[in-house]
Formats: C-alpha cells, structure tokens, sequence
C-alpha cells in the first residue's frame, strides 16, 4: 500500500522552500521507484486567508491520516494584528498537539564546507554534532490557565502556566536517552531547577530514568548556562533534553552554531514514530518572494522524513550526500555565502541538489 506524505507550505518562505524539497521528493520517488503519494493543504496565514482559520479541518483530517508531514513555515507581519484565538502560530501548535507530536529533535550539524560561515571562530564550531531534544505538546506553551486579565485596579496582567507531568516528563526523557544511546552516549539535561519547581521535579524524574540507560551518561544544567554553554564551547554536547520554551530559545542558538539555521532540519514524532518534518527557519518574511531562501533544510527534513517515519535510510542517506556534494560544488544560498563559491537562488540550489540525486 503507498504511504502518503501531506505537504505543508505555509507562508512566507515556505511555499518557496517547500516546492524545492517537493522536487527532490518526486526525483527520489522515480528513482528508487518509492510508493509515496504527495498531498497538500493549508496551514497558518495562507489558510486564514482562504478559509478563515489557521487550521482548517480538512487539514487536520488529512494530517491524521497520512503517513509523514513536511511543513514549510507559518506566520509573517500580515497577520500580526489578528485576533490572538486565530494566529497562524495556532495552526501550527494545533497539529503539534492535535496529533500529539510531543519529542521535537532539533540536529545541529555544522558542515564542514560552512565552518566559514558560523559567526563563532571555526576551530570552536568545525565538526559540531549537536541533537537538541525538545519537548513539543507541553509546558508553559499549553499550560492553562492563560490569558490576559484586568485586575481590580483596573492594571491588566498576563499570565501563562508552566506545567509538567511526571508522564510527560518520563516519555520527553526516554525520547533522548534513546537518542543518545544510539550516539556518543552523553545526556545533558537542561532546566531551571533553582527557580522553578516544574523542572525541580523534571530533573528528579531524568535522574529515575538514568538509572535504566546505564550506557549513558546524564548530567544537569540550568538553561542560562546551557545558553552560554553553548557559545562558549558548542561541542561539549552530545544529546541535550529540555522543556518547550527553554527548547524553543536553546535550538535557535544552537542554529546559528552551524552557519545558518537555513540549514537546520527537525522532526517532530508522536509516541509511535509518525511525524511532522519542517525546517527550523520559520517564516523569513523579510525575504519571502525574493527566491533568496535556502531550501536546504526543507530538503533535509525530507531526509529525517525518510529515515524516522518511512523506514527508509538509504534514501535519507542518499538525499543528505547529495546536500553534502551540492556544498561540495560551490553552491550556496545567500545566508552561507562565503567568498570564492557560488551564490545561487532558492530554485538554483534545489535544482543542484535534484541534479546531483539523479547522477549518483
Ligand atoms: C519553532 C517556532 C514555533 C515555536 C512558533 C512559530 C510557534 O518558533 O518551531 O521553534 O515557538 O515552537
Ligand atoms: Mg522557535
């Protein structure tokens, strides 16, 4: 029976990054003669527009029932001033939690043909190999209650909540000690145990878990560390776990370590596997339209797609050596540009990629 894979593209840049992994979809598809069927739908502004909601149901039908997701990116200026209940960020948040995709994996690789491109000196970034581990469906991001008040004097107050369950915390942690097992087997935990009592009890039930992965080795740190931790000495980390806020800051950092984040590919998978694949660049509205993007990480997401939800390493090999070789030539988006190498647009790039795939 095919497998079906529903795309996602979004707003800003999306459409524009997605329409180049879509191409190097359809080009592995003729050449290991895959049963994958390619769907789309709307997601974020673009489906605001159309349908009036971020999150229209017949997408939300649709991602339950195929096989992987790849999302390009939602939100941008237009939309800033709408209602906060029908937010593009909204669709996105709806799919995470609607289909339960709670163990966000967040690699942080620095090519080697890009050292040159991180902001950080290149003997502290070359060879970086980084898996952050973020907690997706949880936290002070669905924490309730939530809103915005009017106190008694009239002064308004915001308020969020920061909640974690043993359970969630249990199945975030497994996640990651797998995670690292099949890695360099070091754990870094990342909360803010000397403050808040949600993470007071996060790194209790981290430290219950280790005692089942004795291959690996767990360690504790507070996240305004990691943040400098991360700067100072990137390649310290193996594997590290954390809570949804402190995750969604830490992989942005950690983004940068490698270049660019138009780079970064992530997966985000529910208890059995299935999963959402989208780059970690976001929207990039102040470059949408211009065919600037990098649509590298839109087309190794697809990779992550092959290799964690369609069972499919070879091809997610294969899709990363091309990336590499495209490198390997010259290529690069204006984000990795460096001197003495070729800057080429965002359908340039993805025709590079597509024509190395189809010479190997
Ligand atoms: C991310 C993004 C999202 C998040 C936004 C767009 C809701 O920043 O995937 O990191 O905060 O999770
Ligand atoms: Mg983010």
């Amino acid at each position: 029976m095919s497998q079906r894979i529903l795309l996602l593209p979004g707003d800003g840049i999306g459409p524009e990054v997605i329409q180049e992994a879509e191409k190097v979809l359809k080009k592995v598809i003729s050449i290991y003669k895959l049963d994958l069927q390619l769907e789309s739908a709307l997601l974020g502004g673009s489906a605001i527009d159309k349908e009036g909601v971020p999150l229209p149901e017949s997408t939300m039908k649709l991602a339950e029932q195929v096989d992987a997701i790849l999302l390009g990116a939602v939100g941008g200026p237009k939309w800033d001033q709408i209602d906060r209940s029908i937010r593009p960020e909204k669709g996105l948040l709806g799919i995470r939690s609607g289909l339960q995709l709670f163990g966000n994996l967040r690699p942080a690789i620095t090519f080697p043909q890009l050292a040159d491109a991180s902001s950080l000196k290149k003997e502290l970034v070359a060879g970086l190999d980084l898996l952050i581990v973020r907690e997706l469906t949880g936290g002070i991001y669905f924490g309730e209650p939530r809103g915005i008040r009017t106190l008694e004097n009239g002064e308004r107050q915001g308020f969020n909540t920061y909640v974690y369950s043993e359970s969630e915390i249990e199945r975030i942690g497994r996640v990651a000690f797998e995670a690292a097992r099949k890695r360099d087997g070091r754990l870094c935990s990342v909360d803010k145990a000397n403050v808040l009592e949600v993470t007071v009890l996060w790194r209790e039930v981290m430290d219950r878990l280790a005692a089942e992965y004795n291959d690996v080795e767990l360690s504790h740190m507070y996240v305004d560390n990691a943040a400098m931790q991360l700067v100072r000495a990137p390649k310290q980390f193996d594997v590290m776990v954390t809570g949804n806020m402190f995750g969604d800051i830490l992989s942005d950092a950690a983004a940068m370590l490698t270049g660019s984040i138009g780079m970064l590919p992530s997966a985000s998978l529910d208890i059995n596997g299935k999963g959402m694949y989208e780059p970690c660049h976001g929207s990039a509205p102040d470059i949408a339209g211009q065919n600037k993007a990098n649509p590298l990480a839109a087309i190794l997401s697809c990779a992550m797609m092959m290799r964690y939800s369609l069972g499919l390493e070879q091809v997610a090999d294969t899709i990363e050596k091309a990336v590499e070789m495209a490198l390997d030539a010259g290529y690069r988006t204006v984000d990795i540009y460096t001197d003495g190498h070729k800057q080429v647009s965002t359908t340039e790039m993805g025709d590079a990629v597509t024509d190395i795939l189809a010479s190997l």
